[in-house]
């Protein structure tokens, strides 16, 4: 199958500037890009299901061939229900490499088809992440420039400050 639409999966709580420069540079290569919200409540995200679509939503508004979609089970079934083969991830240190390595040749034994491949972030996001940057926020660290205006208000407001 040949097909040009990606999918981005990830638990993105919240999206963060290293998304955006994955997802700016995914869209040079590919001609759509559907971004995968994990919906698992288990893994007790800081922000729902419906605020991280918002915030997804509301940074990427103005840019094409985008979709905002969620998913639960198992990713390489959501990948070709939505007529894709390629799972698109951003790798940082070395330390993402081993977790990276096992899930994509899990998802290679659950479905050959399904394609994974992976963008080297910026290196101005080398050292950031979801968590590390919502560790700050609770501690009312400055995270701007880390993470879009509005994701920093959410953040702000989630923490009482
Ligand atoms: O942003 P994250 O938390 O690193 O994203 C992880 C994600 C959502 C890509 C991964 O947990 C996932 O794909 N979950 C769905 C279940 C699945 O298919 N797991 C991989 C094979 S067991």
């Amino acid at each position: 199958m040949s097909c040009k639409a990606a999918v981005y999966p990830g638990t993105f709580d919240p999206i963060t500037n290293g998304h955006l420069s994955i997802v700016n540079r995914a869209l040079k290569i590919f001609d759509k890009l559907i971004i995968a919200i994990l919906n698992n409540p288990q893994k007790e995200p800081l922000f729902t299901l419906e605020e991280r679509t918002y915030m997804i939503k509301e940074v990427l508004k103005d840019r094409d061939n985008i979709e905002v979609d969620s998913f639960d089970g198992l990713l390489v079934d959501y990948v070709v229900r939505k007529n894709s083969n390629v799972v698109l991830r951003g790798l940082r240190a070395m330390s993402d490499f081993e977790y990276e390595f096992q899930m994509a040749l899990m998802n290679r034994k659950l479905n050959r088809e399904v394609q994974s491949i992976f963008l080297m972030t910026d290196y101005k996001w080398f050292y950031t992440s979801s968590t590390i940057i919502k560790e700050a926020a609770s501690f009312n660290g400055d995270i701007s420039g880390l993470v879009p205006p509005i994701v920093c208000r959410k953040l702000k407001e989630k923490f009482g400050y």
